[in-house]
């Protein structure tokens, strides 16, 4: 057998060495966490969105995760990635922390590295909406426009300032807090107790897991449902069983990936639809429009276009019970994409057909989607990430 020497100029002392490969800076540590605490999440708003008398016994709730101060549910997303980071002593005094993102994790944490005086860097795809760059920006970030692969790039940032890579599509599912009293299931099942359905679409799937964990870990019969856009990977990874799939990436900004990423647990997912990018940009207009007070991004009208047919479902087979989704973000940072009608047009992103369908949903009960639904071929430079 051939004996393989270390290479190492440090002596070898019986195999007991504290070592200072991996310093340990606990007082600024600590310190950050204690500053986490104070910043901790706020418990959102849960709203009901009335229902038609059709649907009598069932009941539709939307949390309003657009009202943490960083605009969006990635706001826990942001604290309890930091706080892992933190606990393993993955991030050091003065040096940065670096995220491959395009919008609202990016935001969120560029808000919580600012207050805790840690630089912070966002690799984002040049094609990332102006307003949310500003946003991170002002948040004291700085933005990194790229063309290629933004998570290529993170690293390499990351490695060229000595800095760390959050990687929030490897590590969202875990940093969350799932046992804990304080995340969203734990507030959902609290004003819900029975709540049927939660209906999320999955960016990195953390938000999903993490009320799908929840629940089951409280013995409550809440189950997960993903509603997933056009070309994104998951519905296909989810049902085959196949972490392999691979697709062109999706068009509505937050949600569905080229790739089944690692947060993504699809054991945890009891049912996925597929949801067509004009129905969800109907739903959301159809939304913004209505007099709740809900004016909310693209991934919201995914999500609440899940809940229908969630819905529709439970009232076909004779169930009552409840069905959540989140407002994620708000309609504010999409004024000059998903809001105009030029821009749809140009995406090849026809919602007009689906507009009625959404409405009488909600003044009648009725379902009647459109006859052809029509697909446009899409530019292939506008993959949305996160
Ligand atoms: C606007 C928006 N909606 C929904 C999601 C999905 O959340 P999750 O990453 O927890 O799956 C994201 C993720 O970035 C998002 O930005």
């Amino acid at each position: 057998m051939t004996v393989v020497e270390r290479p190492t100029d440090k002596p070898q002392v019986e195999g007991d060495d504290e070592s200072d490969v991996h310093p340990d800076d606990r007082g600024w540590v600590i310190d950050c966490l204690q500053r986490l605490r104070d910043l901790a999440p706020v418990e959102t708003e849960l709203s009901e969105i009335p229902l038609p008398p059709r649907l009598n016994g069932l009941r539709l709730y939307i949390k309003r995760e657009a009202e943490q101060p960083s605009g969006s549910h990635k706001h826990r997303l942001a604290a309890a990635l930091l706080t892992h980071a933190l606990v393993n002593g993955w991030l050091v005094e003065g040096r940065p922390v670096v995220e491959a993102s395009s919008g609202s994790t990016a935001i969120s944490e560029a808000w919580y590295c600012q207050r805790l005086g840690i630089p912070f860097y966002a690799v984002v795809p040049d094609t990332t909406a102006p307003e949310k760059q500003e946003l991170i920006t002002r948040y004291g970030g700085t933005v990194v426009p790229v063309s290629g692969d933004i998570v290529t790039y993170a690293r390499r940032v990351a490695h060229r300032y000595g800095g760390h890579f959050m990687d929030q599509f490897t590590y969202a599912e875990r940093a969350y807090d799932w046992r804990g009293e304080e995340g969203l299931a734990a507030e959902l099942l609290r004003a819900v107790p029975d709540l049927t359905w939660f209906v999320m679409g999955a960016g990195t799937g953390g938000t999903a897991a993490a009320v799908a964990r929840h629940a089951r870990y409280t013995g409550s019969g809440l189950r997960v449902c993903v509603p997933d856009p056009e070309h994104s990977a998951y519905f296909d990874g989810w049902y085959w069983r196949d972490s392999a799939v691979t697709d062109k990436g999706s068009h509505i900004e937050g949600i569905g990936r080229p790739r089944v990423e690692a947060s993504f647990v699809p054991t945890t997912v009891n049912r996925m639809i597929r949801v067509h990018d004009a129905a969800s940009v109907a739903t959301m207009r159809v939304l913004d429009e209505s007099d709740w007070d809900i004016q909310p991004g693209p991934s919201t009208g995914t999500g609440v276009f899940g809940a229908i047919r969630v819905l529709l479902g439970m009232r076909d087979s004779g169930q009552s019970g409840s069905v959540a989704t989140l407002l994620c973000d708000p309609a504010e940072r999409y004024t000059d994409e998903y809001y105009d009608d030029d821009w749809c047009h140009r995406q090849g992103i026809v919602f007009q057909p689906w507009m009625p369908t959404i409405r009488d949903f909600f003044r009648t009960g009725e379902w009647s989607p459109p006859e052809t639904v029509t697909t446009v071929p899409r530019p292939l430079n506008s993959l949305w990430n996160m």
